[in-house]
């Protein structure tokens, strides 16, 4: 039997194995057309697609942890038990062919309250399903967005305990894995990068302080989370914005993290400001990724512009990740891992219904 590409060979992490090391990114598919935060049949096709195409684990889009938390109106959530029911019909399909599933929880802070990116980049009012989005500081991304209200200490608790609340559901509505979303300028992000956050309590002003939200949400989350399970955080390594959160912090943050208990930091970048300066090219976060695993001894996951089967393998071979996620390349693919082995002309089981294929 010809070995394993690494691509293809299992991997466990705590009690959960994955059958490879190919992941879905989350995708926010701003579907839930009846702004109330319910996945549906939308939701159900696109993912079991999916997971009929073989990937290892599949993330599920950013969920909010609070109705204002969604980007657009459109957007998933996770704020109630009747959001952990309608997504286990997607899940249980999922895991039935084979993926482990994880679900990103999320916040979007100064981001919340816009339109879905097919309808343009404006805030969405009230009248239209909107509402006044939170923020570390009342400082907006864009003229067009919605201003933030400044968040109180107190509303501080009350977030915490969502993301808190929304990882228990989690774990009971049957996901194998959660991801929390610390990256792309959304809520956590922005008390994280000095650009966004101006506070002068223990939230703003040092790195420990601007880590502090983070921090806090990790350990209540970890604190009601299996141990058995896996726990991803996702950040932007860098806002590339000069003065802003950068790689050094991410290294730093990272060591933290791991301490606390986090397995894998999946590693994208910026999303912030509106200065920064990205050239994206095929891989070009994986560098941030194979950094911060190598400073920070932490599992990774890279992401962004890997597209191919052989690519994907180098960055494994190569150290420069643990995990290898795709996301527009798999909305062209939803067979990219199946399409993957044969590129790297290794055998893997499709599903059965399609053998004569
Ligand atoms: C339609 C779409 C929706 C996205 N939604 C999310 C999301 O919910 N959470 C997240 O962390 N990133 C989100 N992203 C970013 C992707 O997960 C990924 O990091 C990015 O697209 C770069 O990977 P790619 O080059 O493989 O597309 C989204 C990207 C796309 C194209």
């Amino acid at each position: 039997m010809k070995r394993a590409p690494l691509l293809f060979t299992p991997i466990t992490m705590k009690g959960v194995t994955l059958k490879n090391r190919i992941v879905v990114s989350p995708m926010c598919q701003y579907s839930c057309n009846a702004m109330d935060g319910m996945p549906n049949e939308w939701h159900y096709v696109h993912y079991g697609s999916r997971a009929v195409g073989g990937a290892g684990l599949i993330i599920v889009e950013a969920s909010a942890v609070t109705s204002d938390g969604r980007i657009s109106p459109q957007d998933s959530g996770y704020w109630s038990d009747a959001h952990g029911e309608a997504w286990q019909k997607v899940t249980k399909f999922m895991q039935n062919q084979g993926s482990r599933v994880g679900i990103q929880l999320a916040h979007a802070g100064r981001k919340a309250s816009t339109q879905r990116p097919w309808e343009g980049h404006n805030g969405v009012p009230d009248d239209e399903g909107g509402w006044e989005p939170v923020a570390p500081s009342s400082v907006s991304f864009s003229d067009n967005y919605r201003k933030p209200k400044e968040i109180s200490e107190q509303d501080i608790k009350k977030y915490i305990q969502a993301f808190k609340e929304s990882t228990k559901r989690s774990d009971n509505y049957g996901f194998d894995l959660v991801e929390l979303h610390a990256a792309h300028g959304y809520l956590i992000h922005q008390f994280l990068s000095p650009l966004s956050n101006k506070r002068t309590d223990k939230y703003g002003g040092s790195f420990e302080n601007r880590t502090r939200l983070l921090l806090e949400i990790v350990d209540e989350m970890l604190s009601v989370w299996p141990s058995d399970k896996p726990f991803w955080v996702r950040i932007s390594a860098t806002d590339y914005v000069e003065g802003g959160w950068d790689l050094d912090q991410s290294v730093q943050l990272s060591k933290i993290l791991k301490q606390r208990g986090v397995d894998v930091i999946d590693t994208s970048s910026g999303g912030l400001d509106l200065k920064q300066k990205i050239t994206p090219g095929p891989g070009y976060q994986v560098p941030f990724s194979e950094h911060i695993r190598k400073e920070s001894e932490i599992a990774t996951c890279a992401v962004g512009l890997i597209t191919n089967a052989k690519q994907a393998e180098e960055i494994l071979q190569k150290g420069q990740a643990d995990f290898v996620a795709l996301a527009r390349q798999i909305l062209r693919d939803p067979y990219f891992a199946l399409n993957a082995a044969k590129e790297l002309d290794y055998k893997i089981e499709g599903p059965i219904q399609y053998h004569r294929a």
